[in-house]
């Protein structure tokens, strides 16, 4: 069911692309009080690219609530380097075509399986997403709608629940008490299986519990923290981008003959070009959040100039980056022959996802397993409406033989 606040956020993404395109023009840099936006591509990736003055501390403290210290809540601390090379060790990149071949797999069962419709979040992107990490993490949830809660209930209170609201909060301390305790009881088995020397999967977790920390390992609570940090960073993001790239194409009939073409011909580069470009047009998310660490000057020297108070929360509008025709060509323009770099949906700088790679390949691989068959349509009526609960597209059908 969707909720009146996720109407009205919808409502709200949709109307916002004609906004910001008259503040880029009128007043690129907007102050009102505390809070702050960037909206200029070449300030968008100033701000982001300065982390020593633009910092994610506030993601901190609600990290250290759900588990403990991870990466996105981390400045470029000594902390933040260390659990950034561990998990790099673990989480490779010679692991993503066995990703990506594990996503198109899975997806390809559940269209097979669907029969002549499918709900492409319940049926296809929650479940296979689920499915990819519990294999190569090794850390399955107890059934997926628990992993997907926990996830979801997560990620909203530390990325979107910026006012704080106790709701949502103490949503989030519930989910992460039972994921810890979840984790928490994972990693010791898998300890106690690698000590008594038995045979087990090459998994992250494995990778993970292998390295001492004296070799730049994790212990044990600190993989918990990170295990806890990358699900409910993957699950709510890949599901969220899915929906709505497949929204975007369903409303584009020529894109989606040409993204269908090109599944159908094993294009996967030029699916993935499809997919990026739809997900421009409508994003997982339009913004993302700095704090002002010490009073900093926005674009100096150039008559948008703007002084940023120390404290202040500076929204940094990476849609509307994505528009401005100073940084990317015919911007109002569906284009799949655009550079890589036009794109920020993983952001930019320090903090640029850590699933870059992985989302590259994951979210076209379960695009193709949709597009690759006969053309697909919306369903008539309420299934085939995009459905959304709080922040997160729960339902979208579609007709796969109409
Ligand atoms: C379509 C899917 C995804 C989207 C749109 C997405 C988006 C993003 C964005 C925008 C950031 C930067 C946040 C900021 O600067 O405030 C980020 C960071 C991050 N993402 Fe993703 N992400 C996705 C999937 C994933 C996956 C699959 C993983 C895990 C493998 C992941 C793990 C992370 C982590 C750990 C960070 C923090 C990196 C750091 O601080 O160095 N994300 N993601």
């Amino acid at each position: 069911m969707a909720s009146p606040a996720s109407g009205i956020l919808q409502t709200v993404t949709d109307h916002l692309r004609p906004v910001l395109t008259v503040l880029r023009r009128v007043r690129p840099i907007v102050v009102v009080g505390n809070n702050a936006m960037v909206t200029r591509a070449d300030d968008v990736r100033a701000v982001l690219g300065d982390h020593e003055h633009f910092t994610v501390s506030h993601y901190a403290p609600k990290m250290a609530a759900a588990s403990g210290p991870f990466i996105l809540g981390l400045d470029d601390t000594e902390l933040y380097r260390r659990d950034h090379a561990a998990l790099r060790a673990a989480i490779r990149a010679e692991d993503v075509p066995a990703l990506a071949d594990a996503t198109l797999a899975a997806a390809r069962e559940r269209v097979a399986a669907a029969g002549s419709r499918i709900d492409v979040v319940s049926q296809l992107a929650d479940p296979v997403i689920d499915g990819v990490i519990a294999a190569y993490f090794g850390t399955p949830g107890p059934d997926t709608p628990t992993q997907l809660r926990w996830a979801r209930d997560i990620f909203q209170d530390v990325f979107l629940n910026v006012g704080n609201g106790a709701v949502v909060h103490d949503r989030a301390l519930a989910a992460a008490s039972e994921m810890r305790e979840h984790l928490d009881r994972l990693i010791a088995e898998r300890r106690a299986q690698i000590e008594a020397g038995e045979d087990v999967a090459d998994d992250v977790l494995t990778r993970l519990l292998r390295t001492p920390p004296e070799d730049g390992g994790l212990h044990d609570i600190a993989i918990r923290h990170n295990f806890l940090g990358l699900i409910a960073g993957w699950i709510p993001t890949v599901s969220k981008a899915f929906a709505m790239v497949v929204e975007e194409l369903l409303r584009r009939p020529r894109e989606l003959a040409g993204a269908q073409r090109a599944a159908r011909d094993g294009d996967h580069e030029l699916v993935a070009a499809y997919v990026f470009e739809a997900l421009r047009f409508r994003p997982q998310t339009w913004a993302l959040l700095r704090i002002c660490g010490t009073e900093q000057v926005i674009a100096p020297g150039t008559r948008r100039a703007t002084r940023i108070r120390a404290g202040a929360r500076v929204l940094v509008a990476t849609q509307s980056a994505m528009f401005d025709p100073r940084a990317v060509e015919a911007p109002g323009q569906f284009r799949v022959d655009r550079p890589w770099s036009t794109y920020l949906h993983f952001g930019d700088g320090l903090h640029t996802c850590f699933g870059l790679q992985i989302n590259r390949v994951h979210l076209p691989a379960l695009a193709t397993a949709l597009l690759e068959g006969a053309p697909i349509a919306r369903l008539p009526g309420a299934s085939g409406r995009l459905r959304t609960e709080g922040p997160y597209p729960t339902a979208l059908g579609v007709a796969l033989r109409p």
